[in-house]
């Protein structure tokens, strides 16, 4: 799946900023928002980089806890609306592709996040050269949080019936499958090991929405 395609196409199709991004409809979007600054520990002096800011609806919400923040997303057309209607006068957002980031953006950040979107990096070796990325970008002692990841234990918690398995089965062959990857817990630790930075595995508050399938994970420099 050519995903830069794909997410340039959802926005194309709808004026609803919940679903341009594919969140839920009844979705409360504060859990997510106070969920992110909670374990990155943003205060009103932290520097962030939302990576992956899609539409920019949470880069928004958590731009009201922090000094400062930066959202890339490689959809022009997300991009686009991040500008329209989610700007903050602490904000600003820029279209880049999130493996070469460092193409896009030269200075170093207390703490970035990758929310709803870890999922997209599913081909051998994107997983990796994301992280190296955001750690190349962020300060000593920082932290990144990626949230939100589908996981791979939940998989048949996710694809649970018969139809939702023999579509996971064709799709995965078609290359249409919309999901992305879903990511075992051991495959973060492998590369935060050989990144020698910790990292650790968050089981997600009940309450989010999407804690039935995924988890979070959190790195520290
Ligand atoms: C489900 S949306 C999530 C948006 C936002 N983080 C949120 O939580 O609402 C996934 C986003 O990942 C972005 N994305 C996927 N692969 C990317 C890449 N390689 N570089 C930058 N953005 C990417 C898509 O363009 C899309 O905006």
């Amino acid at each position: 799946m050519n995903w830069k395609i794909f997410w340039n196409s959802v926005a194309s199709q709808t004026d609803n900023v919940i679903a341009q991004v594919q969140r839920k409809k009844d979705e409360n979007l504060s859990l997510t928002i106070n969920h992110i600054v909670r374990n990155l520990q943003l205060t009103k002096s932290s520097q962030v980089l939302d990576v992956c800011c899609g539409n920019g609806m949470i880069t928004k919400g958590v731009a009201l806890h922090v000094k400062s923040i930066v959202g890339i997303d490689q959809s022009e057309n997300l991009i686009a609306v991040a500008k329209n209607k989610f700007h903050t006068n602490n904000s600003c957002y820029s279209v880049g592709d999130a493996l070469a980031l460092s193409k896009v953006i030269q200075h170093q950040f207390d703490a970035i996040y990758v929310q709803f979107s870890f999922q997209y990096f599913d081909k051998k070796g994107q997983g990796e050269k994301l992280i190296a990325e955001m750690l190349r970008l962020l300060k000593p002692n920082g932290k990144i949080f990626i949230g939100d990841i589908p996981d791979y234990k939940k998989r048949f918690v996710f694809y649970n019936t018969l139809k939702k398995k023999f579509y996971l089965f064709t799709s995965k062959l078609k290359g249409t499958n919309p999901m992305g990857k879903f990511w075992k817990q051991q495959e973060l630790d492998t590369i935060c090991k050989h990144f020698n930075v910790k990292g650790i595995f968050l089981e997600q508050p009940k309450n989010l929405p999407n804690a039935w399938y995924r988890f979070d994970y959190l790195i520290e420099k």
